[in-house]
């Protein structure tokens, strides 16, 4: 048994499928009166209203939050700080004002084992993929969860063309797969009543607007402007503006008739909900409820997996301080070192950690390396410090930090600081990976991380030897190992 949260309810389409699998629903929010109406009809009990209103801490414990939240641009919080390549420097919360930022609030207070968030396919083009961006980011770096996407269509379960974006998101780093689904799948005729209502039935007038709007667009070049469905298939995406004129899906009803829309409880078995599930009384509130809610048996497919992989537990091993290192990500890193030969390579040691603690986020840097930030060597007696541009290429993030040499003190050193409180390297964990940074220009550099254990991978290169003491003792420690 596991306990989960129903965000952004709706009729609860989401809620069916993790309930029909043994979860105990704790806790159900959705503003829209008439979709709690249908919600506590079907469930017994009436969800909760506006969430931003809702404090994270009154939410009750639960395993797993599900969301299938709407799509804002996030437009409010600090994205015009933006630096000149483009990229956000630091990383203010960015999430603050949309919807996104309560489902965030809630798995920071609760941190669930895990979760799933579903939106439309565009979600990853929004705002030119910005929006995903920050979503991703906020996920895995800030809330430190394992995360997994992709787009599905239902096609293969339904006889719909429904394609969604399911994230998939892990506390622990732990494996786990989508399903994948047949490639043919019901078709319409399965699921269309013999006798319909005369009422769904289009009437000449908006038939005959449909057709003329259709021809216009037709002879512009663009494409139809109505979906006549075929019953040997699937139909379009019923979308929860179905109730206008269903233009999007209609079907034909012979040649002396007009084709008609679906009826509501067509546009349920479309969804994949049960015949014992109460749709609402008015066909407008169905239609667009319906078209608003979930292709339910994907949403099934996924949550039985999701159950799997918590039971299973499988670790991970690509997954690399949130983030996914592929098979050819050390390669990558190599080859910049080829192109751009000037690097820098540090272990995270435990003084480094330290630091951290003390000073926010420096590093320690090999004196050796001096030649890649200044043009003469530190001297005693003397402080200087140099900005620079590291582009942390793994998390697409820009840090303006700083190296400094500080010559006044006991003890003498080079320090990298500023790196970002984005960039994860400064926890006990951290110590032992290590840091690469190859020098583009005198003010630009590209960072890395890698795991400590490619670190013989990376020295053993030719080309990949940096000439400073620090390396080749790594190097011979690491030998002995
Ligand atoms: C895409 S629908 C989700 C439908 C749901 N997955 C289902 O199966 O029916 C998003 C829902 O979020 C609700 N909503 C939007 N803003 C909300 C808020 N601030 N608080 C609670 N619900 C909200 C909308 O009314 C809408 O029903």
């Amino acid at each position: 048994m596991f306990k989960f949260i129903d965000l952004f309810a709706g009729i609860g389409g989401i809620r069916l499928a993790f309930q029909e699998l043994g979860g105990e629903c704790v806790f159900s929010s959705e503003w829209d009166s008439k979709a709690q109406d249908v919600y506590e009809k079907n469930f017994g009990e009436r969800p909760y209203g506006d969430i931003t209103k809702i404090h994270e801490k009154d939410i009750p414990d639960h395993d797993i939050l599900l969301a299938g939240f709407p799509c804002q641009p996030f437009s409010l919080a600090g994205v015009s700080k933006k630096n000149a390549l483009g990229v956000k420097h630091g990383f203010e919360d960015e999430t603050q004002g949309t919807l996104f930022f309560d489902i965030k609030r809630i798995i920071k207070e609760k941190r669930p084992k895990a979760f799933l968030l579903e939106n439309v396919k565009n979600l990853k083009s929004h705002d030119n993929g910005k929006t995903f961006k920050v979503i991703m980011r906020t996920l895995e770096r800030e809330l430190g969860y394992r995360v997994y996407t992709k787009v599905i269509d239902a096609k293969g379960v339904l006889p719909q063309h429904r394609e969604r974006i399911y994230i998939v998101g892990f506390k622990k780093n732990i494996e786990f797969q989508f399903p994948t689904l047949p490639t043919k799948g019901p078709v319409l005729n399965d699921i269309l009543e013999k006798e319909v209502e005369e009422k769904y039935t289009l009437s000449d007038k908006l038939w005959n607007y449909l057709q003329s709007y259709a021809q216009k667009h037709k002879e512009k070049g663009n494409g139809f402007g109505f979906g006549l469905a075929d019953p040997s298939s699937y139909s379009r995406t019923l979308s929860a503006r179905y109730y206008k004129d269903g233009s999007e899906i209609l079907i034909s009803q012979g040649e002396n008739k007009n084709p008609r829309r679906l009826t509501p409880r067509e546009c349920a078995k479309l969804q994949g909900f049960p015949d014992s599930f109460k749709i609402a009384d008015s066909d407008w509130a169905a239609y667009k409820q319906l078209g608003n809610s979930v292709a339910v048996p994907v949403v099934k497919k996924i949550a039985q997996k999701m159950l799997h992989a918590l039971k299973e537990e499988r670790h991970n091993p690509n997954y690399y301080r949130g983030l996914l290192v592929d098979e050819n990500y050390l390669n990558e890193v190599i080859n910049r070192i080829d192109f751009y030969k000037d690097f820098y390579i540090k272990i995270i040691s435990s003084d480094d950690f330290k630091a951290s603690l003390t000073r926010s986020g420096s590093i320690t840097i090999s004196n050796d390396a001096w030649h890649l930030f200044f043009q003469t060597p530190g001297i005693i007696g003397e402080s200087k410090e140099k900005c620079i541009k590291i582009y942390w290429e793994q998390l697409e993030e820009l840090t303006h930090s700083k190296v400094k040499w500080n010559g006044n003190k006991k003890n003498l050193n080079y320090k990298l600081t500023h790196i970002g409180k984005n960039i994860p390297y400064f926890s006990e964990e951290y110590c032992g990976d290590i840091v690469v940074l190859i020098k583009v220009n005198e003010e630009e550099f590209i960072g890395y991380t890698v795991k400590g254990e490619n670190l013989f991978t990376l020295l053993n290169q030719n080309s990949v030897l940096p000439n400073n003491s620090e390396s080749k003792e790594l190097m011979v420690s690491n030998l002995r190992h």
